[in-house]
């Protein structure tokens, strides 16, 4: 290849390359990392730990009830639902309880609500549009929840 032609190619790759998202930062060395303006919440290692355990009940729960209710299996959706209902939030220690803001806590309770109102839905209706559509509604709410909070332990 000529010098003249391999010269034009390298501009013509440098060019392209530069214009791809990223680039500035591989040339800095150091990626931007993006800004965390969600409210810090300060908790001690146990409440963090009990409130983790909650949410990845939440999210099993989500899926069995998706599950069941794919298989229309209501009396399992309903369960499955019921696991992260009222009453399982409502056995939160004390302890736990009095480390999260009040606004928090309203949020909590009504993402738990969500689930019982899921669970009935699944034995009174006995549709799974019906089904999905409720448990849309309660990830609204763990939307707007992680959107406004963060842990940091104290
Ligand atoms: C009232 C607030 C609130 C609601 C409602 C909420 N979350 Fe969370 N969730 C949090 C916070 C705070 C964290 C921890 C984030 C952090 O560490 O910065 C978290 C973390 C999680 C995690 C990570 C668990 C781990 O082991 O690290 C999962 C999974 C999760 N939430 C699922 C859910 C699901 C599913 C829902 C809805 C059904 C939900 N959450 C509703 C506040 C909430």
């Amino acid at each position: 290849m000529k010098p003249a032609l391999y010269r034009f190619l390298l501009t013509c790759w440098l060019i392209v390359w530069l214009s791809m998202p990223g680039a500035a930062q591989t040339i800095g060395g150091t990626a931007q990392m993006s800004k965390d303006d969600r409210q810090p919440i300060l908790v001690s290692e146990a409440t963090r730990l009990s409130v983790l355990s909650e949410m990845r009940g939440m999210l099993e729960s989500i899926q069995a009830t998706l599950e069941a209710s794919g298989q229309k299996n209501w009396q399992a959706a309903a369960t499955a639902a019921e696991k992260s209902g009222l009453n399982a939030f409502q056995k939160m220690q004390a302890t736990v309880a009095k480390e999260l803001p009040e606004a928090y806590l309203t949020i909590a309770g009504q993402a738990h609500a969500a689930f019982d109102k899921v669970s009935k839905t699944a034995l009174d209706d006995g549709r799974p549009i019906t089904v999905s559509a409720g448990l849309a509604e309660a990830m609204k709410i763990c939307v707007t929840c992680h959107q406004t909070y963060r842990f940091v332990l104290r």
